[in-house]
């Protein structure tokens, strides 16, 4: 289901039903911000929390970040954009930190290299707590007393603060998971984790709604730019997979020669399976003559009833080509979901698209350093819908847009399949 949005005053969730917010008192706004900064910020910590001091200094890949950066990079953003800019009384905890931990703000500054952010020891894990406490009660100061003709402003600030630290948070867990499958100990991230189960129910293909609809975000409540604008797009005549592609299909796949057939991939695609030597998806081992993969809870053996995960864009494309079907358009997979068709929209795996990540028509990003946030990405990487067992509550929503290069496979990321009718 599409969950709401972190905003107190206006929840979002499109493709549902709202009734029209009451807007809240200036205090009782001030309270809600509070309590939604605390719950976000708590929540950072309590995913580092099953991690040692050494797990948090790693850097498995130039893609994945420490646990350590992350907790002081959505810091950082607190910082930079809200309390520098709005609070004359702030004081930067440290002059060295903006350099270290801004991650691509260009217009923000000079930065530290993103493949190196594993050499830096210093400051250490508790310097870092510091860090985010001294920036919490800046910012818990501002929700307070940011005057009445600024609070919505700031709160606009704050909000994209808060969800950029959710965004850290999935982060957080694909980069400790990348980091923990290189070690031969298969380390256990946390013992008590469990998959989410995928629906069951009948499989097959259901009806897309087709003609012209509107997809993107519309309304109140919290967006990113890149959702935006709210424009038509034409769905042809096509049904969609009621669930999402499962390791048992995953299996076949495998079984059927799918990792040493050149005709199922893109040129690319079979370049890169060549380089890399993929037989499998990331993460899968076999042992024992059966197929194991590396989990948030360590090893496991592969359920064939889960939906498949850490598949890359050239391998989702590669099975799909495979089962004689296409991946969906975001636009097909958008008007699927709020016609509330699918099974597991949310909460399992990504899912790939077909669609490159473009602008939407009219799209521009805003001036300004916070205008970097996704506007100049918009070239060379695929959509994702959906979400991910590692989104944190209340962050995706139906207009949602995550988007990676073809190769990545380190993020929970699977596929549903769609077929067009004649
Ligand atoms: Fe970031």
């Amino acid at each position: 289901m599409p969950r709401p949005a972190i905003s107190p005053a206006a929840p979002a969730a499109a493709g549902r039903a709202q009734a029209a917010p009451t807007a809240p008192s200036l205090d009782e706004a001030r309270a809600r911000w509070r309590d939604a900064f605390r719950r976000v910020r708590a929540e950072t910590e309590s995913r580092a929390a099953h991690l040692s001091v050494e797990d948090q200094i790693v850097q498995s890949m130039a893609d994945a970040s420490p646990t350590k950066w992350h907790r002081a990079h959505v810091t950082w953003f607190f910082e930079q954009f809200l309390l520098v800019p709005n609070d004359p009384a702030y004081k930067i905890f440290d002059q060295r930190f903006p350099f270290l931990f801004n991650s691509y703000y260009v217009a923000a500054g000079p930065r530290h290299a993103r493949p190196d952010r594993g050499l830096i020891t210093r400051p250490n894990g508790a310097e870092v707590t510091d860090y985010r406490a001294h920036v919490d009660a800046a910012v818990e100061r501002l929700i307070a007393s940011a005057p009445a003709a600024d609070a919505a402003r700031l709160f606009a600030i704050l909000e994209i603060g808060l969800q950029h630290e959710q965004q850290h948070q999935e982060l957080l867990l694909t980069d400790i998971l990348h980091a923990f499958a290189q070690n031969p100990t298969d380390p256990v991230y946390d013992a008590n984790w469990k998959a989410p189960r995928a629906s069951q129910g009948p499989r097959g293909f259901v009806d897309v709604p087709s003609g012209i609809h509107s997809i993107g975000h519309a309304g109140e409540g919290f967006c990113f730019d890149n959702e935006t604008p709210f424009h038509d797009e034409l769905i042809p005549k096509m049904r969609i997979a009621r669930h999402l592609v499962s390791n048992a299909e995953w299996l076949e796949f495998i079984a059927a020669g799918g990792y040493t057939t050149p005709a199922l991939w893109l040129s690319d695609g079979w370049t890169t399976v060549q380089a890399e030597g993929w037989q499998a998806p990331g993460y899968w081992r076999q042992q024992d003559d059966a197929w194991h993969v590396m989990t948030l809870a360590g090893l496991k053996a592969v359920d064939p009833a889960a939906a498949v995960m850490h598949v890359s864009y050239y391998e989702a494309e590669a099975f799909a080509r495979f089962a004689g079907k296409h991946l969906p358009s975001e636009a097909e997979w958008e008007v699927a979901a709020r016609a509330n068709v699918i099974a597991d929209a949310f909460g399992l795996a990504w899912q790939w698209t077909r669609s490159a990540y473009l602008p939407y028509p009219g799209y521009r990003a805003a001036e300004g350093a916070l205008g970097e946030y996704n506007g100049k990405f918009m070239v060379s990487q695929m959509v994702l819908r959906g979400s991910s067992l590692a989104t944190p509550e209340n962050h995706a929503r139906v207009s949602y847009r995550n988007f990676f290069y073809p190769p990545a496979r380190w993020q929970f990321s699977g596929l549903r399949l769609a077929e067009f009718v004649s």
